[in-house]
């Protein structure tokens, strides 16, 4: 194995066609900063299933167990609604997430200035914004047991899932957030339902307790996560870092991906311990998802998976130049007025595909 490996999931949807960029750039940052990955690819979600009716093979989770870092795209599609729950496309995801033990997802909201205007907000409320969204992501409701959907005595059916976390899992994730913001602005609001959950009383004394143990230097807040929704939105420069758990984490994260604009923008990483190699387990993935709506059509807009390649130079490689150059070059793109269409205001003229959308950024590496 190269000293660098990747594993690249394309998925479903527009995965494959905003993954085709991406490979575009890994090339680029091999060709010309001699920055050479190993990379392998494998099927996930519903190309799995179809290929081999299940949405990830044991060979393919032992792969990314192996491996520094994942790439994936995107998982799912209307045609796999009525399958199984155990073989819907998002169990692959999910279990990548789970055996590979990625407890903290990494998801930052940045508004680059050239589209604060493309905001459902105000300019002023988002420009300049820079918010870290640390989403806990192998536990809470998504994982707990008891789950599932039985006959009641009524007669009826019961449908059950559990909120449950430890004092180790939400400790860790703390850990992640506290780190992140000595690095950023060194503040950490966390968001929770302590008003109404257990889950959420353990979570507000554990994050305290870490804050006031280990990280006192950092400020911290506490916040109901239904308020902190309305701040989100309201006036988002407040935040710095949030810390949530993982269905939290979900819904905040897509309310605070609308404030850069266009959800074709977010990036995100997840990550686990340190492997033997001192690199941490990781996977990066767009937040957007597979957008089937437009897949195939050369319409999707690259800059969420290319962004997130970005972020595993800086978070599994350590090349913090090289993922400043590429974020760089994806602002200078934007700035010089290249547009997908999820950025199109009306009026404008035609919008680049998803391919001219790479070459665009490619242009811009290329003069640097
Ligand atoms: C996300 C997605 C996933 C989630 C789905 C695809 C399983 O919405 O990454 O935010 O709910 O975690
Ligand atoms: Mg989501």
């Amino acid at each position: 194995m190269a000293d660098m490996s990747l594993l690249i999931l394309p998925g479903d949807g527009i995965g494959p066609e905003v993954m085709t960029e991406v490979r575009k750039i890994i090339d680029w940052f091999g060709s010309t900063r001699n920055l050479t990955f190993d990379v392998s690819e494998g099927l996930v979600g519903g190309a799995s299933y179809d290929a081999h009716g299940t949405p990830l093979t044991d060979e393919t989770m032992a792969r990314a167990q192996e491996v520094d870092a994942v790439l994936l795209g995107a998982v799912g599609g209307p045609q796999y609604d009525e399958l199984d729950f155990s073989v819907k496309p998002e169990r692959g995801l999910l279990r990548l997430r789970k055996e590979m033990d990625l407890y903290a997802n990494l998801r930052p909201a940045q508004c680059f200035d050239a589209l604060a205007d493309f905001s459902s907000l105000k300019r002023d409320v988002v420009s300049g914004l820079d918010l870290m969204i640390v989403r806990e992501l192998t536990s809470g409701i998504y994982f707990g047991e008891p789950r599932g959907i039985q006959d009641d005595t009524d007669g009826g059916r019961v449908g059950i899932n559990t909120q449950r976390y430890t004092t180790a899992e939400i400790r860790r994730v703390a850990r992640s957030a506290f780190e992140l913001a000595r690095k950023r602005d060194n503040r950490v609001c966390s968001m929770e339902k302590a008003n109404v959950m257990e889950s959420g009383i353990l979570w507000r004394q554990e994050v305290q307790w870490v804050h006031d143990n280990e990280y006192p230097d950092v400020e911290l807040s506490h916040m109901y996560a239904d308020a902190g929704a309305m701040q989100i939105v309201r006036w988002p420069k407040q935040f710095d870092v949030i810390v949530t758990d993982n269905l939290f984490g979900d819904l905040l994260s897509d309310a605070a991906a609308m404030l850069t604009g266009s959800l074709g923008m977010l990036p995100s990483a997840s990550l686990g311990t340190p492997m033997e190699n001192g690199r941490p387990k990781a996977l990066y993935e767009p937040v957007h998802g597979s957008a089937p709506d437009i897949a195939g059509q050369g319409k999707a807009n690259p800059i969420a998976c290319i962004l997130s390649f970005a972020m595993a130079l800086r978070y599994s490689f350590d090349r913090r130049e090289d993922a400043a150059l590429l974020e760089r070059a994806v602002e200078k793109a934007l700035a010089n007025g290249a547009r997908t269409g999820d950025l199109m205001a009306e009026g404008d003229a035609k919008p680049l595909s998803t391919s001219q959308m790479g070459d665009a950024i490619l242009t811009i590496l290329n003069e640097s």
